[in-house]
């Protein structure tokens, strides 16, 4: 049995530019945490977001943007590599060998593929988007990924990665008999998702309904004006219902201390939801204010981030490598 600090996690996400506090809470803290117990690696995903969007123009900068709030919010890179998945070649060729070995079916059986292809309204879909889980599974097993942070969507993704690795163990393994691969598991991430301020069940970028990481108080207040609360209170005085309310929600996680008042205030009317809203804006703010400065310092260096980067490219080449070694040799493939 490995030890916690011999477990390897393999993180990632895609690059979809500045973060914003949902992506945080519902991932980032939890990478953050997991960094002293592990050997954390953080893959910025850029590869997969061809498989739904071929516009790749913003892709590397969208990168250094979330390699930016990953380093704000205390990712320590020199500790746990950030990494993108296009510098290292060995992701292209794992998953080639990978894709020989699941079949066109079970992939198609893929509920979260299937939850993409409804919600895009997608007519068809190319080879790659249908293989995508198939270079996931790459992505892990190249770093021997025992653990993989996701929330419930990219569970069924984790599930073909322990099938991938199964496969591959038991028709290759080294001249001494061992098995290359671990079969991972999925570690779901503890908070629910963070609804967004239309009510929404997630923040999402494109439901443009959400407070980024970077937005300081004035903008959190703009937006958070418009944030769906009980609509059978209409001003204060009215009696409202917290637990229908959004801007409970994230009083719930921002501000603990405050939450009985709150509550009873809603309740009885004495607190208006302007005056809740506006509260709550200061809170968040105050919660990400060191993150946000220091994503601020950061936006100043991007050379220096990139420069982190292809550290944490090298270090991870280097690993990805050995791991291809392995395969070929296991593979007999000279
Ligand atoms: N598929 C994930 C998503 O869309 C991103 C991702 C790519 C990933 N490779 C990964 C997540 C490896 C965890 C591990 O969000």
């Amino acid at each position: 049995m490995k030890s916690n600090n011999e477990k390897v996690i393999l993180s990632g996400m895609r690059p979809t530019g500045k973060l914003h506090i949902g992506h945080y809470v519902g991932a980032l803290e939890n990478w953050v945490a997991l960094q002293k117990d592990y050997k954390n690696y953080h893959l910025i995903a850029d590869y997969h977001t061809l498989t739904t969007n071929l516009d790749t123009t913003m892709v590397f900068e969208d990168s250094i943007e979330m390699a930016i709030d990953w380093i704000a919010s205390g990712i320590d890179p020199e500790k746990s590599p950030i990494f993108r998945q296009s510098k290292i070649k060995e992701h292209t060729e794992l998953f080639l060998i990978f894709s020989m070995l699941i079949t066109k079916a079970r992939l198609e059986k893929n509920p979260t593929l299937k939850e993409q292809i409804k919600a895009m309204n997608l007519q068809t879909i190319t080879y790659g988007h249908l293989g995508y889980p198939v270079l996931q599974a790459a992505d892990i097993l190249l770093y021997k990924g025992d653990l993989v942070p996701v929330g419930e969507d990219q569970v069924p993704h984790v599930e073909i990665t322990r099938q991938i690795a199964g496969v591959f163990n038991e028709k290759y393994c080294l001249p001494d008999g061992h098995s290359i691969f671990p079969i991972p598991e999925p570690k779901i991430t503890q908070f629910a998702r963070l609804p967004g301020l239309d009510g929404k069940a997630k923040m999402s970028k494109s439901l443009d309904n959400t407070i980024l990481l970077s937005d300081d108080e004035e903008k959190i207040k703009t937006k958070m004006k418009k944030a769906f609360t009980d609509p059978n209170k209409l001003r204060k005085g009215d009696k409202g219902n917290p637990d229908i309310c959004l801007v409970y929600t994230y009083h719930k996680k921002f501000n603990g201390n405050e939450i009985n008042e709150i509550r009873e205030g809603c309740k009885s009317g004495s607190l208006g939801c302007f005056d809740c809203k506006m509260n709550i804006s200061s809170k968040i703010s105050g919660y990400f204010a060191a993150i946000r400065e220091k994503r601020a310092e950061l936006e100043q260096k991007k050379k220096e981030v990139l420069e982190i980067l292809e550290d944490g490219e090298n270090k991870a080449r280097s690993v990805a490598v050995q791991t291809m070694t392995e395969v070929r040799e296991a593979m007999k493939l000279g």
